[in-house]
């Protein structure tokens, strides 16, 4: 890699990312029933109707899994916790066996020296919650406050850092107006009541928190660069509108106390009654915010109904899942960011990282692609130092090849690569890569 830890603030914290369902084994352990278990048996849903009942089976190789995770010189381990694990009904009954799993987890990053940076939710919605309208239904936030406080009563005592919930946007309008992810909606109604209520969520799981005295508690957002396709003033509205709805709506909503007005103008009539009331719990004090970035779209219009915007494929060289690649885009909104919602709060990329076509030969995993990928975005980070963002870590998406949502096991993001035959765990070069470069 061109960049190494010396190139960084002292205390800048390196780390990598994972999420329950991706890696775990959700068969495994008395978890119950999720809304992906059920979008994926649905034909159509996922590549091949692959599900994460056995995923990595990193429930019963976690020790391994952390050892790869601390040779590889991290300082800091992002991952989640499964609610269903947690509680298989989704409230009410705890399943004792998913407690200790994540107590033995934080305890094994401790052992290792390695933080724990907890996230509440990470997608897997438990069934019996999803029967009573998931995200669509104002409980869920209560019903998720109440898992924070089960969760957290558990491991809260030791974590370094909790997140509350992965992506909002993907929780809301991935799943419920584009229905690509579960529970699969393609509804402006249902959009809207997500948009809100998974921010609602969030405040109420911070509030909890903090009344159990928690502390370095975040939010981490997705973010996708919308550049206007031409130069024409349609594309340039249309990108705004696209740019509201994927990368502000959520930011404003925590740190503005108001919804854009570009999200709204679409949204508005489908708004649960009296959401205004709720933006003070919104605003819900946070320590930290954490940037997942990926890719940037050209956006132009579209002749439908609002959003009425269209994907127009761009011209830079791609990752295997179709994304350009314009590092360009982190530094855009780590500077945007913290100049117009954080205002100096510590800034984490949460998640960065590409799907490449990685092949094991002869025991090895040459993705000189992904070496170069990581040093673009970090070169980009270290800008946005340089000009004063307080950009405070950077996590790789992913430490393992995982399952990939609605791409099953086909796109491989790790710095570990996974035979999904045998389990297998072979490093590949990035991660041989990253382990020079994060030498302490
Ligand atoms: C992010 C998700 C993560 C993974 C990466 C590629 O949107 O948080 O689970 O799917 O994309």
């Amino acid at each position: 890699m061109n960049v190494s830890r010396a190139d960084f603030p002292k205390g800048f914290q390196f780390g990598a990312a994972t999420s329950s369902y991706q890696i775990e084994g959700h068969g495994f352990g008395g978890a119950g029933q999720t809304h992906w278990d059920s979008f994926a048996a649905t034909p159509g849903n996922v590549v091949r109707a692959e599900n994460g009942a056995v995923a990595c089976d990193h429930y019963h190789r976690m020790p391994q899994d952390l050892d790869l995770l601390a040779a590889a010189n991290f300082d800091v381990y992002r991952f989640s916790t499964s609610w269903a694990r947690v509680l298989p009904e989704g409230r009410g009954a705890v399943n004792p066996e998913g407690l200790d799993f994540y107590d033995r987890l934080v305890d094994g990053l401790l052992e290792r020296g390695l933080k724990p940076a907890a996230t509440l939710y990470h997608w897997e919605l438990p069934s019996p919650l999803a029967d009573l309208g998931g995200w669509r239904n104002r409980d869920i936030a209560g019903w998720f406050a109440d898992f924070t406080e089960v969760i957290m009563g558990r491991i809260g005592d030791r974590v370094w850092s909790t997140a509350t919930i992965n992506e909002p946007w993907c929780v809301a309008w991935l799943s419920h107006f584009l229905g690509l992810h579960a529970p699969g909606l393609r509804d402006i109604r249902a959009a809207a009541r997500a948009m809100h209520h998974v921010l609602l969520a969030h405040g109420r799981a911070i509030e909890t928190m903090r009344g159990m005295g928690l502390t370095n508690l975040g939010a981490v957002c997705n973010f996708e660069y919308a550049a206007p396709a031409d130069a024409s003033p349609a594309a340039a509205t249309a990108a705004a509108r696209y740019d509201a709805i994927y990368n502000r709506w959520f930011l404003s909503g925590m740190f503005k106390g108001e919804y854009p007005a570009e999200a709204l103008e679409g949204l508005m009539p489908h708004m649960p009654t009296g959401w205004q009331d709720d933006m003070p719990t919104i605003g819900a004090k946070v320590d930290w915010a954490g940037l997942n970035y990926y890719t940037r779209k050209l956006i132009g219009p579209d002749a439908g109904p609002w959003p009425a915007c269209a994907e127009v494929p761009g011209p830079l060289p791609k990752t295997e899942m179709g994304w350009e690649i314009y590092p360009e885009g982190l530094h855009a909104f780590l500077t945007r960011t913290h100049a117009e919602y954080t205002r100096g709060l510590p800034l984490y990329i949460t998640e960065n990282g590409m799907a490449n076509a990685d092949v094991l030969v002869n025991g090895a995993v040459p993705d000189q692609a992904r070496i170069d990928y990581l040093d673009a975005h970090l070169a980009q980070v270290r800008r946005a130092i340089a000009e004063g963002v307080p950009v405070a870590g950077y996590f790789v998406w992913s430490l393992l090849d995982n399952y990939e949502w609605s791409l099953g096991y086909e796109k491989r993001f790790g710095l570990i690569h996974v035979d999904f035959e045998t389990l297998r765990r072979t490093p590949k070069a990035s991660y041989h890569a990253l382990a020079r470069a994060l030498a302490r």
